[in-house]
């Protein structure tokens, strides 16, 4: 009897050991087949990426194809880095990103044709550095949007047509920019047309970030209705998305999402990235009191902000056309440099060693 018992305990032990080392092995084979990104939200929407033409061709490039399935460049298909005099377009850098997105199937998105930042000193003034009229502003718009958008006709299914044009001050509603100057807010129906013209079938987005700020997400509203009324040719919404640990919240997110949907457009999360920092959205010299240590507090309230957004994302899969990632890993962001100069941070869903983070898990496992 006391044998008998004694066996079975042993059976009981080594079965349970066996159970033990069989979901062992089920998590390490779980980490090991990592299926990239794009794989896990197949059924979801597109998964995006911006990048540089050296992020296409380094140690980042099978990352990249890994992971996504569609891209956006950084910066190089803005109007100053690619027409940066008045008769010289530089294709070079915007080509090898087209070529590459083609190459590996991936949707391209454009960004951006008309944005204040970035853009080339020669585009306001005439030969005598004197500032141009309205008309010859719009008329040189025009000349840029119908270059840009008709070279990547075969390629770009959607661009940014006018990036951040509304005002981050409660009292202000344009931007005061040099475009906003010349032009008034005319400039901006006329880049939507410019744009339609040139290209009949791809996607037009109007494009900004602090949108999930309620005061400044019903300007852009209300200035996207006024489009549409006025029949101005625009297809989308980009929230850009560059967040933080600390906003939104779940509430504000959702608000944010469905405060567009209603138009009927197109909504797309173009640019994001959550940041370890409280959120400063203007440019501000390094104090001595800035940290940039990325403590394991930071570290859980990122997967735990992350975990919120996806969530939210997946519910609303039919109203998010796609989410684009600003930059590819946290081995450079441009938040290194944004808003405080040389603070690294740490925003992304791959770390500095180009692998997945602890956050990557928990955002692919749903
Ligand atoms: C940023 C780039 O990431 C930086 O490399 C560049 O120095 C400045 O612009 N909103 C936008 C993007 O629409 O174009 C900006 O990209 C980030 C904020």
């Amino acid at each position: 009897m006391k044998a008998k018992s004694s066996w079975l305990v042993l059976l009981i032990l080594v079965g349970a050991m066996a159970c033990e080392q069989k979901k062992q092995t089920q998590e390490d084979s779980d980490v090991r087949e990592d299926k990239g990104l794009k794989t896990y939200y197949q059924d979801y929407f597109p998964m995006g990426v911006a990048v540089s033409p050296y992020a296409i061709k380094g140690e980042q490039a099978e990352l990249i194809k890994k992971n996504f399935n569609s891209m956006t460049p950084e910066n190089v298909m803005k109007s100053g880095p690619i027409h940066p005099k008045e008769n010289e377009y530089n294709w070079k850098d915007a080509d090898a990103i087209a070529e590459f997105a083609k190459a590996n199937g991936m949707r391209l998105r454009g960004h951006a044709l008309v944005w204040h930042n970035q853009a080339p000193d020669w585009l306001y003034v005439d030969e005598n550095g004197e500032e141009v009229s309205k008309e010859v502003l719009l008329a040189r718009l025009k000349s840029h949007i119908t270059e840009v958008v008709t070279r990547y006709k075969d390629v770009i299914y959607a661009w940014d047509v006018v990036n951040e044009a509304i005002s981050d001050d409660p009292d202000e509603f344009y931007r005061d920019s040099k475009l906003y100057q010349i032009c008034g807010e005319e400039f901006i129906a006329r880049a939507f047309e410019y744009a339609r013209e040139a290209d009949p079938d791809v996607q037009l987005f109007y494009n900004d970030y602090e949108v999930i700020n309620p005061v400044k997400r019903e300007k852009i509203y209300k200035m996207v209705r006024g489009l549409q009324d006025a029949g101005v040719p625009i297809d989308g919404v980009g929230i850009q998305g560059h967040w933080s640990v600390f906003e939104p919240s779940e509430e504000t997110l959702r608000a944010t999402i469905d405060r567009f949907t209603g138009l009927g457009l197109e909504v797309q999360v173009t640019e994001l990235d959550v940041s370890i920092y409280k959120k400063e959205h203007t440019r501000r010299e390094k104090l001595p009191t800035d940290d940039d240590t990325f403590t394991d507090e930071l570290k859980k309230k990122q997967i735990e902000q992350y975990d919120m957004i996806f969530k939210v994302f997946r519910e609303n899969k039919e109203k998010l056309s796609s989410v684009t990632f600003w930059n590819v890993s946290d081995q450079y962001s441009w938040l290194d440099h944004f808003p405080v100069p040389d603070r690294k941070d740490y925003p992304l869903l791959f770390g500095e060693d180009n692998q997945p983070k602890e956050v990557y898990w928990t955002v692919v496992d749903f």
